[in-house]
């Protein structure tokens, strides 16, 4: 099948459904219209689906005729706490509820992909596991699959997401790191409170919660190497009542962000030692609660990384590559990654600053060209039969 043609020939197909999953956006875990929605065109195309009693997000899976590997698709379909204000006439009709990250784009462009291999499935040397993932904004949300063994036959995973640093209408496959660790981090400092008037009776802790916010900067500056990009931010802080009152507590809250496992091994003890230190100096103590969250998305697979490449310049040929600069933004994908370990993760762009395609993910009035959403289809499907037909009949 030629599945650039055949994608635009399903434009329409595509963007209804993105049109209706925006419309009905749904926050993680809760995407139970959504779930049933995805479910129901998935059977009425005759793929066979499995969807979970307690849990959103649903498995479609397409056999080929042929018995080979297993390869997954991942779409994640969950949205954002955001008022919309993109102007678009589908917007969401619940309130505060928006897809301002593209999930809305990535479940559809599945959806195109579904149907495309399941027309095609006689031409697929293994089987196609869809995953339309739910949670993936509250970090977790790919574990309920794989702890209960639904993803423990798949061989390599795809995963794909609209991105605004990359040309809208081009794929970024890149090799290495491509997206950072996140791990969040909560410290209280107690201190003793006095009358702002006498600070010697005082333990202050708004001075040394300064102290270790101002401590922590060396973290980056001197503590790690400057080969690896680190980013440790404190975003916010809570200490106090009224000018007159010296507190006794100060609460910070704050994200680490990396590529490399060594350094975010080391960062938490870093931020205890400061702690420990400059709140000593105005005689308070401090408690970290710190929270490894998810890991880094690094494309390890360089052979996997080929597949997908040539996947896309056979469909549109090579000017749809493009690269794009690493993020530090982080991506739940990690996790399936980790658990499967050749797997990638690309970017399709929905940069246009000529069409007004300027807003970030995660911003109230973020919009794409619709254009786009058959080039991610198309890539989706292209690469699940090249990669079966590249391992034909050789299960692993
Ligand atoms: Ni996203």
């Amino acid at each position: 099948m030629d599945y650039a043609v055949r994608a635009e020939e399903l434009k329409e197909y595509i963007t209804e459904h993105r049109h209706f999953l925006h419309r009905h956006a749904e926050l993680s875990y809760k995407e139970t219209e959504t779930t049933n929605y995805i479910a129901d065109e998935l059977r009425a195309l005759g793929i066979e689906v499995i969807t979970f009693p307690d849990y959103t997000g649903c498995i479609g899976v397409i056999r080929g005729t042929t018995p080979g590997r297993t390869v997954m698709l991942r779409a994640d379909i969950d949205a954002l706490p955001i008022c919309e204000n993109s102007g678009v006439p589908f917007e969401s009709i619940h309130e505060g509820v928006m897809h301002a990250c593209g999930h809305d784009c990535h479940a559809s462009m599945l959806l195109g992909a579904a149907k495309m291999l399941q027309e095609n499935r006689e031409a697929l040397k293994g089987t196609v596991k869809l995953l339309f993932q739910a949670g993936e904004e509250a970090f977790y949300g790919s574990h309920y699959y794989w702890e209960r063994g639904y993803l423990d036959d798949v061989d390599a995973a795809l995963g794909m997401h609209v991105w605004p640093t990359v040309a809208s209408g081009h794929l970024c496959i890149q090799d290495g790191n491509l997206m950072a660790s996140c791990d969040n981090f909560k410290l209280t400092v107690h201190g003793r409170s006095a009358h702002g008037a006498r600070p010697q009776e005082s333990c202050d802790a708004i001075v040394a919660a300064s102290s270790i916010i101002l401590g922590i900067q060396t973290i980056v500056s001197r503590m790690t190497t400057p080969l690896e990009p680190l980013v440790v931010t404190v975003g916010s802080i809570r200490a106090g009542t009224q000018f007159n009152i010296i507190t006794d507590q100060a609460v910070m809250e704050g994200t680490v962000r990396t590529y490399s496992p060594e350094v975010r091994a080391k960062v938490e003890q870093e931020i205890r030692t400061v702690m420990n230190n400059a709140a000593a100096i105005s005689g308070c103590t401090a408690e970290l609660d710190y929270d490894y969250i998810e890991p880094s998305v690094c494309n390890s697979d360089l052979e996997l990384n080929d597949i997908a490449r040539q996947s896309a310049v056979k469909l549109y040929g090579v000017d749809i590559l493009r690269p794009t600069v690493q993020s530090m933004g982080s991506e739940d994908f990690s996790f399936l990654m980790e658990k499967i370990p050749s797997s990638l993760f690309i970017f399709l762009g929905c940069y246009d600053e000529a069409g007004g395609y300027i807003y970030p993910v995660h911003n109230e009035r973020f919009i794409i060209n619709e254009d786009i959403l058959p080039i991610g289809s198309a890539q989706y499907a292209q690469f699940a039969e090249d990669y079966l037909s590249r391992y034909g009949g050789d299960a692993q």
